[in-house]
């Protein structure tokens, strides 16, 4: 892909092993919530790579919901403060909640969320996550359903982005400065 002035791409996770791990996570979720009301919430808009891909492996009828939060602004600095910008459409009553997000960093952000959805009569909330950089925990948050581990170090693609550039990426990368 064409990169902006001063920066180069270098894949750390390749499309072929994301599309490999999506269907085993799609596999184990159609499993563990076969015949209950499932119901995918991405987190804009990191999530929307992902959840497009990961509801497809899913061999269920479930719903899919949106919530947008804001932590990051255009900084890639975590700020701690967590804030609903967009809430869900539909309630959760009675139905098995998984919260789809592209990476738990220092874990702010889906404490939060996982706290707040918890309190909205769903019957279960389960986090899956595609990437995780373990080592910058801040506050612990369980990871159902994880994608891959990955070092601390800032990633673009498959939906995550810098001020907004490279969410189109078919690969995660690593951004560095050329
Ligand atoms: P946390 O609250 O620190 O766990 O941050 C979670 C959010 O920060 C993610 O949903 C992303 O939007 C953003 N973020 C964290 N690390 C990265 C990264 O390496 N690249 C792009 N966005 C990131």
């Amino acid at each position: 892909m064409r990169t902006a002035a001063g920066e180069r791409l270098e894949v750390l996770v390749s499309s072929q092993d994301i599309k490999t791990r999506v269907e085993q996570l799609g596999k184990r979720i159609s499993a563990d919530y076969d015949g209950k009301d499932l119901v995918l919430i991405g987190i804009l808009k990191g999530s929307f790579v992902f959840i497009a891909d990961l509801a497809r492996a899913i061999d269920l009828p479930l719903a899919v919901d949106f919530m947008a939060v804001s932590s990051y602004g255009m900084s890639t600095k975590s700020s701690g403060v967590v804030r609903i910008v967009k809430d869900l459409d539909n309630s959760l009553d009675g139905k098995h909640v998984l919260v789809v997000e592209d990476i738990v960093d220092t874990g702010l952000t889906l404490n939060y969320i996982y706290g707040h959805l918890k309190s909205r009569g769903a019957m279960s909330v389960k986090i899956c996550a595609l990437l995780d950089k373990v080592s910058r925990r801040q506050v612990a948050v369980p990871v159902h359903y994880k994608g891959f581990d990955i070092p601390d170090e800032f990633v673009v693609g498959y939906g995550l982005d810098v001020e907004e550039r490279y969410r189109n990426l078919p690969d995660v990368c690593r951004v560095m400065k050329s």
